[in-house]
């Protein structure tokens, strides 16, 4: 027990001096002090609960590029940068520079090789594969036809139970299982149905939510530390292990029923299925030599990547919308005119039904801006590097990018940063205004960009025309509203409402 004994010590010597640096010693002008030895370790624990926030102060004061020091040999050092310059640099002119790294594989160990971890040639294959199932005409249907079904025979009905009941409910909760049976439908063909009545929790669903709190954590702690916990198998880190396990589980039964499907259907549907675990079981391994569409393990790591990617971050984004639509009932109004005067589904068509709505798209963003669902993003440099700033990047060093912190400052966005405006995205003559994607990175930019970005937005609009068309929506009043501490954005306490139908006469 030695070890533990260690360890209470150190939280002991951490605990005195974050009491210290607390009450004796609040630094003047400057957000963190720099210690001897600890350097600025003692400041970011005692900021880490607001973590999001403190970066918007930090990033802010320091003109947009803040140098991190950590103790020594914890690997704690990074630069963390919202300026645009950089980011073009870092994500687009110089990206073969800037990698995920190994470091990035060990922290988001639990995901193994999927394409949000991996980098060179083998994500090259990865990006390549999905891209061209992406833009397949039959993926492309298949995406849309689920897409509809999912809202209209999994969403609207749960929607219904709720207005009948006039019971509460968490939107946030009821998006995530709306996204989950999304994804999953299109990666197994077969809806997990999360989104029934009775509401049963989902393990994956909660396994990921663990893993997400998890990895920020391991931005902020010693990796020693997190190390040890994880051996010795406590705290947030025994869920990290439970977490990978449980997704072990439940890919292997997803890979072994379609497996069998597709045995037993062997002759009689002949490429028909459109799903993207069918797809990626009969991968071209000639186009695409790197990857192993015969390997579970491979399979298992694509379904977590598009599980990662997929679900977490779109409910996110729609949660924070509504809440901010709530605080805002002339953008409601604003949308619901839009929908009205424009012809939707005269052609039935979901992709034009959702070109067509300008503002719509702007509010989204505009949303995106301010509760980017991916709140931050990580880098790690090749060789040494000056950056357009000036501040120099050694070799092998970390580069934290933070969206969150970027929709946010005045510097780049205006005087009015912090205000919902989707007039901000609107050009004088009713077009979308574009912005570049490293000014507004919710969607990542460059040769990284997110795949799934055409697919999202439909899906959004889609959800949001359904709702503010049909139903009223009340935000309970005094409930707290704040993000996770978590990579994905999602809100804290979620967002209980109540939803009433709307008499549209
Ligand atoms: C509002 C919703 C979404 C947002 C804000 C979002 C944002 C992002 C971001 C920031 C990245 C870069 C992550 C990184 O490299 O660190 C990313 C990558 C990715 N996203 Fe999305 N995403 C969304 C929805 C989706 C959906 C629905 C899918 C799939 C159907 C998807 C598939 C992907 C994939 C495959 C990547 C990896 C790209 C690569 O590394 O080359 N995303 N997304
Ligand atoms: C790296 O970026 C600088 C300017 O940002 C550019 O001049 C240079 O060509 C880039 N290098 C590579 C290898 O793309
Ligand atoms: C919508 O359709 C009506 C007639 O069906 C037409 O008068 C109107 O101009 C159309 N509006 C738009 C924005 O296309
Ligand atoms: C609106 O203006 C922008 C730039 O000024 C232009 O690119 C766009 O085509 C215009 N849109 C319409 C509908 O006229």
């Amino acid at each position: 027990m030695a070890s533990i004994n260690l360890l209470e010590t150190s939280a002991a010597i951490f605990c005195f001096l974050i009491i210290y640096y607390l009450f004796f010693k609040k630094p003047h002008g400057q957000l963190l002090r720099d210690w001897p030895v600890l350097r600025m370790l003692p400041g970011l624990l005692v900021e880490f609960h607001r973590i999001h926030d403190f970066s918007v102060e930090i990033l802010e004061i320091s003109g947009l590029t803040f140098q991190f020091k950590g103790p020594p040999f914890t690997g704690m050092d990074m630069l963390v940068t919202v300026d645009p310059a950089n980011i073009y640099h870092i994500m687009s002119s110089n990206f073969s520079n800037y990698i995920k790294g190994p470091e990035f594989q060990e922290v988001f160990d639990v995901f193994g090789d999927g394409i949000i971890t991996t980098d060179s040639e083998l994500w090259k294959n990865l990006r390549k594969s999905y891209q061209a199932m992406f833009h397949s005409q039959e993926f492309q249907r298949f995406s849309v036809s689920t897409m509809t079904s999912k809202l209209k025979d999994g969403l609207v009905p749960l929607l219904n139970h709720f207005a009948e009941e006039g019971t509460p409910v968490d939107l946030q909760d009821v998006f995530g299982r709306f996204t989950f049976d999304t994804i999953l439908s299109l990666i197994t063909g077969s809806d997990p149905k999360t989104l029934s009545k009775e509401m049963h929790e989902d393990e994956s669903a909660k396994a990921l939510d663990d893993v997400g709190e998890g990895i920020l954590q391991r931005h902020v702690k010693p990796k020693f530390l997190w190390k040890l916990q994880n051996w010795m198998g406590f705290g947030q880190e025994k869920k990290m292990k439970e977490a990978d396990a449980t997704f072990d589980r439940v890919c292997a039964k997803y890979i072994s029923d379609k497996r069998e499907e597709i045995t037993k259907s062997q002759g009689i549907i002949d490429g028909d299925s459109q799903d993207l675990l069918t797809s990626f079981m009969k991968l071209d391994t000639t186009k695409y030599k790197l990857l192993k569409p015969s390997d579970d393990k491979f399979l298992r790591d694509t379904i977590l990547a598009f599980i990662l990617a997929g679900t977490g971050t779109t409910a996110s984004a729609l949660s924070w919308f509504f809440w901010l639509l709530s605080e805002n009932p002339q953008v409601v109004a604003n949308i619901r005119q839009e929908i009205t005067n424009t012809n939707l589904s005269r052609t039935g068509n979901v992709q034009e039904d959702s070109d067509k709505l300008v503002y719509l798209h702007g509010a989204l963003y505009e949303a995106m801006r301010l509760y980017p669902p991916s709140s931050f993003g990580r880098k790690s440099s090749v060789q040494s590097d000056v950056l357009p700033t000036g501040h120099k990047i050694d070799a092998n060093s970390k580069v934290i990018i933070s969206q969150y912190a970027l929709g946010r400052m005045r510097a780049i966005w205006g005087e009015d940063a912090l205000q919902f405006k989707p007039e901000r995205w609107i050009l004088g003559n009713g077009s979308l205004k574009h912005e570049p994607s490293f000014k507004f990175l919710a969607f990542n930019s460059g040769p990284r960009t997110c795949l799934g970005k055409h697919f999202a937005m439909i899906q959004m609009k889609m959800v949001v025309v359904e709702l503010l068309q049909n139903y009223d929506i009340k935000v309970i009043k005094g409930q707290k509203i704040a993000p996770v501490l978590g990579f994905i954005l999602s809100m804290k306490h979620g967002l209980r409402i109540t939803i009433t139908k709307r008499c549209t006469a």
